[in-house]
């Protein structure tokens, strides 16, 4: 699995499983599945409500657990220093596992606490607690915020990102700052599945359009975190380290940008 090099000297896995709306009573099925298949990275948040499940799927894979990768995030009611304390106290009970990296899930700049939420994962990483920290869904302005106030640069901003919002001006702020980009819906609703970009190089390589679209993500230089329930499509989603796209079919595919998101702008979430 190719890796992308942290900021603080980790890595995490290019691709990985996302569980955002996976059933509670299904995740740990679902999780030890693709751990079987090969993934090494998989996402998930308290929000999500299958934490548990989620440690339970590494725990019943038989993969030691040093050889996947386990994001959780905090939600957006648990900002604040000692609050975000709190919440990773509890998905760490939840998971029944320490993760290896932990974000704030939106910066929900109406509240006016993500400093604070950001000064107490610097202090869980400081302590040991936590290997690697970062943030979700945060603009140029909030990243260069917690920077400037901390002196601590997030590993990771995990984003939505699909071919029909393709984030170009934060993905090199991103580049600029050493943060590494996470493609959250990184399919997007299968909106461009159809686009011409995709149709051609499905044609030509005999890969299906998702899987044209998750290796795009790659080699923009993503990681990419993709979700499905379905065991063929899990497989189909890991399948994707045998073809590439040219030079020029990544020009085309930038052709896609609408600039339009399917969910909320960060600036007004929360
Ligand atoms: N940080 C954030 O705010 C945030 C927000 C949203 C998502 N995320 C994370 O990002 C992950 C991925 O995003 P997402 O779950 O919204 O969307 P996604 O991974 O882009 O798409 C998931 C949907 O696509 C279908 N699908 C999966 N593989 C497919 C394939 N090969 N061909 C056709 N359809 C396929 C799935 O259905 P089946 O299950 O039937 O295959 C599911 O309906 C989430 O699970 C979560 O971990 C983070």
């Amino acid at each position: 699995m190719p890796m992308l090099k942290l900021n603080d000297g980790n890595r995490i896995p290019c691709l990985g499983l996302g569980i955002w709306q996976i059933p509670a009573a299904d995740t740990a099925g679902i999780v030890a599945q693709a751990i079987g298949l090969g993934y090494t990275l998989v996402d998930g948040a308290a929000i999500y409500g299958n934490e548990g499940g989620l440690g339970d799927g590494v725990r019943d894979s038989g993969v030691p657990r040093e050889q996947v990768f386990v994001t959780t995030k905090i939600w957006n009611d648990h900002h604040g220093h000692d609050e975000t304390l709190r919440a990773f106290d509890d998905s760490v009970a939840r998971l029944g596992l320490t993760p290896d990296l932990v974000l704030i899930h939106w910066p929900c700049p109406a509240r006016g606490q993500y400093v604070n939420s950001w000064r107490a994962l610097i202090r869980l990483r400081d302590e040991g607690r936590v290997r690697s920290i970062g943030v979700s869904n945060f603009h140029g302005d909030h990243l260069e915020r917690i920077i400037g106030e901390t002196g601590v640069t997030p590993v990771v901003n995990q984003i939505e990102l699909h071919p029909q919002f393709q984030q170009a001006d934060l993905r090199a702020l991103h580049d600029r700052l050493g943060i590494a980009t996470q493609s959250w819906t990184p399919l997007g609703h299968g909106r461009s599945f159809d686009a011409a970009p995709v149709r051609d190089v499905v044609a030509r390589t005999g890969k299906t359009p998702a899987q044209v679209i998750l290796r795009w993500h790659v080699q923009l230089g993503c990681s990419v975190i993709p979700r499905s329930t379905n065991p063929a499509r899990l497989a189909e989603n890991f399948d994707l380290f045998d073809f590439d796209l040219t030079e020029a079919e990544m020009a085309a595919m930038a052709g896609l940008d609408t600039g339009v998101r399917t969910g909320p702008d960060p600036a007004h979430l929360g």
